[in-house]
């Protein structure tokens, strides 16, 4: 995405939310939070935040940072051993290898509080910002995130549609929070909130197709059951078309969700 804002200055929201404590378990959050991540998903909060509103504001800021706790604790409880047992991320010893099982549990707990904490700092007399912290918690919740998980876990996936429903809702929702989040903090009317949420879900769909490709070996529930991956790009491909026409049918400057399709079929991690 070829945006102003960049992982470092993402990094320093992050650091501005963080408390700072002696306590072993804030070394396991930090250990995760700092060890590489893209940060896409803040990103596409705020540059959506941006394009609707013009600017990027607290509201997007505190909502950007819950954004990723989320995103972070989801990683750490998703390699313990009773999820998915993996012990690398991003190239490095996972949480609970690290710093054992327990503190990896309350990290990841700790961590999800803190989003809490953080979306509560932004302007709650807002009513768009109100409606944004609500979606964002759905979104990590039962009906979203949490749901994804338990599909992966505890469900068979038959068709397509079972593989679309698990990428939506294990990919999708936290692209979806970014995408809503940002649109409502940047003023967009519920029609275009309602665009942006159909993009974003198709944004998840795309994501997670790439990495299923990328993770060939390793994934479980894998589009490549069902499909060559061939078949694969050319879907992405076509998801990618729909997904430009979307953002053309919006009054901004949707330049940056079009170059993440572009990054994202081309992407190597
Ligand atoms: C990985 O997310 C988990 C999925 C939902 C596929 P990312 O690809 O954003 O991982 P990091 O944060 O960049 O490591
Ligand atoms: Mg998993």
């Amino acid at each position: 995405m070829k945006t102003d804002i960049t992982v470092a200055y993402i990094d320093e929201i992050l650091r501005s939310y963080l408390p700072k404590t002696r306590d072993k378990v804030q070394q396991a959050m930090e250990y995760s939070l700092f060890s590489g991540g893209k940060r896409f998903r803040p990103m596409l909060l705020l540059a959506t935040a941006k394009a609707v509103g013009k600017r990027i504001n607290e509201g997007a800021k505190s909502l950007a940072a819950s954004l990723e706790f989320i995103h972070t604790y989801s990683l750490i409880h998703d390699d313990l051993p009773c999820m998915d047992n993996d012990d690398m991320r991003r190239g490095k010893r996972s949480c609970h290898m690290q710093f054992g099982e327990a503190s990896a549990v309350l990290a990841g707990d700790a961590l999800l509080n803190l989003a809490m904490e953080t979306a509560l700092k932004g302007p709650l007399s807002n009513k768009n910002y109100q409606a944004a912290c609500a979606y964002m918690f759905k979104m990590s919740g039962i009906m979203g995130l949490v749901h994804g998980q338990s599909l992966d876990l505890f469900s068979e996936t038959k068709t397509v549609d079972d593989a679309m429903e698990l990428a939506i809702a294990k990919t999708g929702t936290l692209i979806r929070a970014a995408l809503v989040c940002g649109a409502l903090c940047g003023g967009a009317t519920e029609e275009e909130v309602a665009v942006f949420d159909e993009i974003a879900c198709k944004l998840g769909v795309c994501y997670q197709i790439i990495d299923d490709i990328l993770d060939s070996k390793k994934c479980e529930k894998s589009f490549l059951d069902m499909y060559s991956e061939a078949d694969l790009f050319d879907h992405v491909r076509l998801l990618n078309s729909e997904i430009t026409a979307a953002c053309d049918k919006l009054p901004y400057d949707l330049t940056f969700i079009k170059e993440f399709c572009d990054q994202n079929i081309s992407r190597k991690k």
